[in-house]
């Protein structure tokens, strides 16, 4: 187990049962280590950061009270904020999180040495997991206190704010915090259309919390704003999506979940990566094909569209794209031929098991820190290619990604480019 380089407070000595909740989370946050970074890079990720010491110490007299069906956290990225709330209350807490990484991380943190410590003298605590884009009654039902890292995007915010109205108690206290330099107004205007009070706390070592109290009645019974719907009619997707011989659909419609890579657009690169869709190969040849970071799930989509006879899995490791790429896929009649998986960086892909794998890799972490989650696409992409199979991939030409493609994939040819992007093709041998 990873532990953080200098923990802020000692491992106690003392039996956990007599140490304060106080004390109990100063030692569970000290042991924090982002995860599975490895915390070694200057720009890295920290564990706990300002805003999640800042929620929890708001939260604090609210957790020492709470019961087991009160207390939800959204959007934690390391556990801080789920460990903090069953250090100090109820031994229960539901939790959601977008990424699943995010999640392996909390679980990993879960582990023996800290569970312990998070119990204190209580028998057990219990972790409930639900999904806020299909389960959102399950994860939010009558909650009371709902703790928040806000999210990048005013969409991802409002789907967020939306379910939280809908089904939380009437008493609702909704802690949102971050940090200064990423909160605009446009958080509280979003918090404010579906909760009557909302305020911002001072801030601390550059974060703030936004409260919100006052469910709105007009947003009990709102109709969802999300998953939003758009009509495409783009040349180069519709073209793609037409079978070999067949005719191209009059349009594509896309589903997006508030968080998702490029809403319910169509994205610039990806975009380019469907003007090469003429190379692709042949339905002949193509039984399983995978959209590997699938977002909104188009390019799923359009597998499915084009190569009427293929299984099509999308993955991500963001729920959001996972229960968009369904639901575009269901709103374009191929539903029962795309699934949807969520996994990270295509790790959750059997090996050789497809033919056609279309990536736009990210590369941006969405706290804008360059990760390494397109070199492992391409090792994943590598590992699930069939022999003879390909992997198209899209990148900024300035990535230089084709001797990386090469060695994890197999040889690799520039196919297309123009003054931004790069399309490739990798073979595996
Ligand atoms: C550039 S977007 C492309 C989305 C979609 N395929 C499209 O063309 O619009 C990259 C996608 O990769 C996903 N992603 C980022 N890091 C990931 C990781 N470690 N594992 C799996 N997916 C990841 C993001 O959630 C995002 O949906």
């Amino acid at each position: 187990m990873h532990h953080a380089s200098e923990p802020d407070s000692p491992a106690p000595t003392e039996p956990f049962e007599s140490l304060d909740p106080a004390a109990r989370l100063a030692a569970v946050l000290g042991a924090l280590a982002p995860w599975p970074e490895d915390g070694s890079r200057p720009d890295g990720p920290v564990a706990v950061d300002a805003t999640d010491r800042l929620l929890l110490d708001e939260a604090a007299p609210l957790l020492a009270d709470a019961g087991p069906d009160d207390v939800v956290v959204i959007g934690d990225r390391f556990g801080a904020l789920t460990l903090g709330a069953l250090t100090l209350g109820p031994s229960r807490v539901r939790s959601f999180t977008d990424a699943v990484t995010a999640e392996a991380a909390l679980d990993h943190h879960l582990s023996a040495d800290l569970a312990d410590l998070v119990r204190g003298g209580r028998r057990e605590v219990h972790l409930v997991r639900a999904d806020l884009y299909t389960e959102a009654s399950h994860l939010l039902a009558g909650a009371r206190l709902v703790l928040l890292q806000l999210p990048p995007s005013l969409a991802e915010l409002t789907e967020i704010a939306e379910a939280v109205a809908r089904y939380a108690a009437d008493d609702v206290v909704v802690l949102a915090g971050g940090r200064v330099k990423h909160m605009t107004r446009s958080m509280n205007e979003v918090l404010a259309a579906s909760f009557t009070d909302v305020r911002a706390t001072l801030a601390r070592q550059k974060s703030r919390a936004l409260v919100a109290t006052g469910v709105r009645p007009e947003a009990r019974d709102a109709a969802p704003a999300f998953p939003a719907r758009a009509v495409l009619r783009d040349r180069e997707l519709l073209a793609a999506a037409a079978p070999s011989g067949g005719t191209s659909p009059a349009d594509v419609t896309v589903a997006a979940h508030g968080g998702v890579f490029a809403g319910t657009t169509l994205d610039l690169g990806t975009r380019f990566l469907l003007t090469t869709a003429e190379k692709w190969p042949g339905a002949d040849r193509v039984h399983d094909a995978v959209d590997l970071g699938s977002g909104s799930g188009l390019l799923a989509t359009v597998l499915a569209l084009r190569y009427p006879d293929a299984r099509v899995v999308g993955t991500d490791r963001s729920a959001a794209a996972v229960a968009s790429t369904q639901a575009t896929a269901e709103a374009n009649g191929v539903g029962g031929r795309v699934v949807a998986l969520r996994g990270d960086a295509g790790e959750d892909l059997e090996p050789a098991s497809a033919d056609l794998i279309l990536l736009n890799p990210p590369f941006h972490d969405r706290t804008a820190v360059r990760t390494d989650a397109a070199h492992r696409m391409f090792r994943a992409a590598g590992r699930a290619l069939r022999q003879g199979g390909e992997l198209w991939c899209v990148f900024n030409t300035a990535l230089h990604y084709r001797e990386a493609l090469t060695r994890a994939a197999g040889p690799t040819v520039h196919v297309a480019q123009n003054p931004k992007f790069t399309v490739t093709r990798s073979r595996r041998r």
